[in-house]
């Protein structure tokens, strides 16, 4: 069994780090060297066009997350500070109160059709529904490998666009069960093929043959319930916090400009393991603003509230369109080895752990807002790289940086001093 708490990780070499890693995930240290050798050029190439090498980001580890009862160690690409940091420490909060509970709805898809040149709009949307049986069936022959585990064509739906700077136009949706893919290729295609039925059903001309990123058929959900007296600390009590956490969110429920950054929060973690797991993070920004904007203003995609015991209740509900076999993540060394360290099966597995690095981060913003502000927590790392930059090393880094900290004052010169006077 995997356990994601692991004490004192962050104190530890890098060496050393790997080594726990393995050890709490059950895994051989070679299932881990992806992480550190990456991605090769040669394999680059083979991915994208006019290649010259890779780029690389810092992969943190995600702890203390429990997610539907089982502990999972999350792997977090991100170039940010104290976002890992934060997640795994919420994560901890979380825990406590039973962890994060996720469900995701089956992996539907959309393909959107637009049909153009149609002269009687509401007599081919009607002549679409009647051919609905004989579309779908041709769609769902189009994968069989999809097919096969349990995927395929669902349904199909006409829209009538009036209002257009072109005119009127049809828009048809398919709907595709793309169970563990993250379904663009089988989407995409399944438009393509379709498109000519479609065109002599309705006398008009398909245009545009595209999945949407605006996945809201496929939504990933996560709540959780952080027990009030833990959210204390320092000179705050617990429903100070819980209030003050609320009060972040009321403001984000109602004002774009602070939703869109409260958002932003949320993506910090969510982001972070698309990444990792080589999943298309502009595709799941692009589902997520979409979906915050449904109700025609764009508004939080989480909310906190209490229950009746007066514990801190938080609930995310985004699109998460994310895959686990086929594109990059089936290329990327390293998104391969952050899918069995995390053990997840099934896609959408994956993206229940996504929501919940997703809420975790989110609360984690939001304590630091409704308290003490984000810049200490962004300063202690920063205090580390003033302290190498004064030319601290090993121990010595963490020590001159906790003083800096400590005494408010985060300067090259006021290293300086402390490590004299702590060589001294
Ligand atoms: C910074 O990357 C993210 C935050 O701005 C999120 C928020 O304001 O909720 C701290």
């Amino acid at each position: 069994m995997t356990t994601s708490r692991i004490s004192g990780f962050y104190k530890l070499t890098l060496e050393e780090r790997r080594a726990k890693l393995a050890d709490a995930s059950q895994l051989r240290p070679y299932n881990l060297l992806p992480f550190t050798n990456g991605l090769s050029a040669e394999a680059a190439d083979h991915m994208i066009e006019n290649t010259i090498g890779t780029f690389v980001l810092p992969l943190g580890i995600g702890l203390n997350f429990m997610v539907n009862g089982r502990d999972v160690l999350v792997p977090m690409a991100i170039e940010e500070p104290s976002v890992v940091a934060g997640a795994s420490f919420m994560a901890k909060l979380a825990r406590s109160g039973g962890g994060f509970i996720a469900t995701t709805t089956e992996p539907l898809m959309i393909g959107q059709m637009q049909v153009i040149n149609i002269t009687n709009l509401e007599e081919a949307k009607f002549k679409l529904y009647e051919h609905k049986a004989e579309l779908l069936a041709e769609a769902d022959s189009i994968d069989p490998v999809l097919k096969k585990f349990g995927g395929g064509a669902r349904d199909l739906e006409v829209r009538i666009i009036d209002d257009s700077p072109i005119g009127g136009f049809l828009v048809v949706h398919l709907i595709y069960d793309v169970r563990d893919a993250m379904g663009a290729n089988a989407v995409n295609t399944a438009c393509e093929r379709l498109a000519p039925k479609v065109e002599s059903i309705t006398g008009g001309k398909v245009h545009l043959r595209i999945l949407s990123n605006l996945a809201d058929r496929r939504l990933a959900r996560v709540r959780c319930v952080i027990p009030f007296k833990e959210l204390s600390f320092e000179g705050y009590s617990g429903d100070q916090v819980r209030d003050g956490i609320i009060a972040a969110y009321a403001f984000a429920a109602s004002d774009p400009y602070r939703a869109a950054t409260h958002n932003k929060g949320i993506m910090n973690g969510v982001d972070a393991v698309v990444i990792a797991t080589g999943n298309d993070w502009r595709a799941i920004e692009a589902g997520a603003h979409a979906y915050a904007a449904r109700s025609g203003r764009y508004t939080s995609l989480s909310t906190w509230n209490k229950d009746k015991d007066g514990n801190l209740v938080g609930t995310l509900e985004m699109p998460m369109a994310v895959g686990i076999i086929g594109g990059a993540t089936k290329v990327h060394p390293a998104a391969q080895a952050a899918v069995k360290l995390m053990n997840v099966k099934t896609a959408s597995e994956l993206a229940e752990i996504i929501v919940s690095v997703g809420l975790a981060q989110n609360m984690a913003a939001l304590r630091a807002l409704a308290t003490e502000g984000i810049q200490r927590g962004h300063m202690s790392l920063h205090a580390r790289q003033v302290a190498i930059a004064a030319g601290a090393s090993g121990d010595m880094i963490e020590k001159v940086a906790a003083q800096m900290v400590a005494e408010k004052v985060v300067r090259i010169d006021r290293a300086e001093e402390i490590l004299k006077s702590i060589k001294g």
